[in-house]
């Protein structure tokens, strides 16, 4: 098998089935087959462009989240693992809230997050994002995923771009949360490729999400609630407490690695 010792077998299997459209499993099990010299040459490309740090799902241009594949490219963030937690809470809202309606995923981009709600729970979710190429592709998912009669989508700062009196049952936010000090300590790929805007909160991180729970109450119908992916250090706290001083009930989820990483706040006041 053409392979490059830098390039992690699983890694160029998955390069190796997308140029010969092949299964994974086909690929593994006919390691001798004959590739034709376009297919050589593209598999060798893609090969070097991981070998440099390029992240296998820009290159294949597929993410699995929450079991469904997603299209990404470096204009949206990679889906993480830790994000299905949020998606898992948001879902557990809906169903104990079977009449909440008015829903947003701020910050969509790629449109996981959104576009999976949606599928799931047949309500309509507005996805929300600063950046117009990042709607693109959470659009082009929405389609990938049978939800465009499901789904809105708004290029705006927050929720600027909304009317003043649009409130929301259940609003989930990814917003970019880590410091400008963290970002050398970023993994190469994720520097190198990954949009930065999508990721730096802030000179403390944090500085989105303040202007965020700023806006919160104004936003929020009585009984609605809040979902926060957080994770830089002392994160959990330093937003759940923004959240408490605007008059939030607020708890906390731990994910896998039993770091605090969503936050969900119940708002009980009248907007
Ligand atoms: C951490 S990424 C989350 C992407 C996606 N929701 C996910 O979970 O994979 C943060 C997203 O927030 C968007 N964003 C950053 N600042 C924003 C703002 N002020 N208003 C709306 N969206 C913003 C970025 O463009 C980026 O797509």
């Amino acid at each position: 098998m053409l392979c490059n010792e830098a390039v992690k077998r699983i890694d160029a299997v998955s390069i190796i089935s997308l140029v010969s459209v092949m299964r994974n499993e086909e690929v593994l099990a006919d390691q001798h087959r004959e590739l034709d010299r376009a297919s050589a040459a593209r598999i060798k490309k893609l090969l070097e462009e991981r070998a440099q740090g390029k992240p296998l799902a820009y290159i294949t241009n597929k993410k699995e989240f929450f079991s469904e594949e997603f299209y990404v490219d470096e204009r949206v963030l990679i889906p993480r693992p830790e994000t299905e937690l949020l998606v898992e809470e948001g879902l557990k809202i809906l169903e104990e809230h079977k009449e909440a309606r008015n829903i947003v995923d701020m910050g969509t981009g790629s449109g996981a997050i959104g576009t999976i709600i949606a599928k799931k729970t047949l309500k309509e979710v507005l996805c929300i994002d600063i950046s117009v190429e990042a709607l693109r592709v959470a659009q082009y998912n929405a389609r990938r995923l049978n939800v465009s009669d499901k789904t809105r989508f708004l290029c705006s700062d927050l929720f600027d771009g909304l009317r003043e009196t649009t409130t929301f049952d259940l609003v989930i936010a990814n917003l970019p949360y880590v410091a400008v000090d963290e970002w050398d300590g970023l993994m190469e790929d994720v520097k190198r490729f990954e949009p930065k805007t999508a990721l730096i909160g802030g000179k403390e991180g944090t500085e989105i999400y303040g202007r965020f729970i700023e806006r919160l109450p104004n936003r929020l119908a009585a009984g609605g609630h809040v979902l926060c992916e957080v994770g830089g250090p002392g994160q959990a706290e330093s937003i759940g407490a923004g959240l408490r001083a605007k008059g939030f009930t607020v708890v906390s989820r731990r994910d896998l690695s039993g770091i605090e990483r969503v936050l969900v706040g119940t708002w009980t006041h009248s907007s």
